[in-house]
């Protein structure tokens, strides 16, 4: 019979917890890096129900869990179970990972550096001085926005439906880090006036993800230019209509399979300590990008 030594009595346990955590391809990213690195590490989807939350980190403390990743629905709840937040995860108002010493635990938000990380990596620029609009203002645009505030950016537009959830996030913005954020609800003149004025334009909705994939957070009367970075947190499919329209006028198009990828190698070096070097870091960007292909 063949032994399988890939989980060992001295293995360290790390994993997500959410709910539905089924889909998630994060044990497939986590669990690739430790193999890569010969780490003695393993990661695991836990389904937790809404009322488990407390019980479940209570036991992953009591299992002695090295870290976990924390996903819908939980990121906001997870903070009042942990003993020290960071700052970063507190103006975000959500962790989605969390690390586990000597039974205390750590709470932190990668979302944030992710987005930022990828950012660069793929467009070649950074957020100081930029004007940015954000479309949206859920969990993913309060993320982005704190982050892009805290790298000096210029002006942060802030454009969703429900106008009293933007005002939320650029007060956040605006009382704690700099006066530079203003929303805006839906109104299409309005809407364009804003996005002329910006150098990046993020989408953080879900509007044009699989299988809605013909709507766009964006009405197709709207101009962009050739010099706009636009910003997709979408990732499937990894060119949303919004990316295709916006192409078409020569604007670089970014989608947020980087954000998803980096908020993860992050997690992993939070837990370990390990800095994942460059060019493995790009071998598996290319194959974790092949998997959400298929
Ligand atoms: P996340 O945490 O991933 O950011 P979320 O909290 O559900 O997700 O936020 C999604 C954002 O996208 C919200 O701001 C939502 O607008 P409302 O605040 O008005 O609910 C916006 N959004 C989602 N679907 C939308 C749609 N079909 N039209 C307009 N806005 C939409």
């Amino acid at each position: 019979m063949y032994i399988d030594h890939r989980v060992l009595g001295s293995t360290k346990l790390t994993g997500i917890i959410g709910n539905p955590v089924e889909h998630s391809i994060s044990p497939q990213l986590h669990n690739s890096i430790s193999f890569y690195l010969g780490l003695n590490l393993i990661y695991v989807p836990f389904k937790v129900e809404k009322n488990e939350l407390e019980n479940a980190v209570r036991g992953l403390k009591a299992l002695n869990i090295a870290g976990f990743n924390v996903t819908v629905p939980y990121k906001k709840d997870i903070m009042k179970f942990i003993d020290e937040n960071s700052k970063e995860a507190i103006l975000v108002g959500a962790v989605n990972t969390v690390k586990n010493i000597n039974g205390r635990l750590y709470g932190y938000n990668t979302d944030a550096e992710g987005f930022a990380r990828a950012f660069k990596e793929e467009s070649g620029e950074g957020f100081k001085a930029k004007q940015v609009a954000l479309i949206g203002a859920g969990g993913a645009a309060r993320a982005i926005a704190v982050k892009i505030a805290l790298e000096g950016a210029k002006k942060i537009y802030i454009v969703n439906r429900t106008k009293s959830k933007a005002d939320e996030i650029a007060g956040i913005i605006n009382n704690n880090i700099m006066n530079i954020a203003e929303s805006c609800g839906l109104d299409e003149e309005m809407n364009a006036e804003i996005y002329k004025k910006c150098d990046i334009i993020i989408n953080t909705t879900s509007i044009g993800m699989y299988p809605e994939v013909k709507s766009s957070p964006v009405s197709r009367n709207i101009c962009f230019f050739s010099h706009q970075i636009i910003y997709d947190v979408i990732y499937n499919p990894q060119r949303t209509q919004f990316l295709e329209d916006c192409g078409r006028f020569g604007c670089k198009v970014i989608n947020g399979l980087g954000m998803l990828f980096y908020q993860g190698i992050y997690a992993y070096e939070i837990w370990t300590g390990v800095k994942i070097p460059e060019e493995p870091l790009k071998d598996l960007f290319r194959s974790f990008s092949n998997i959400l292909d298929k």
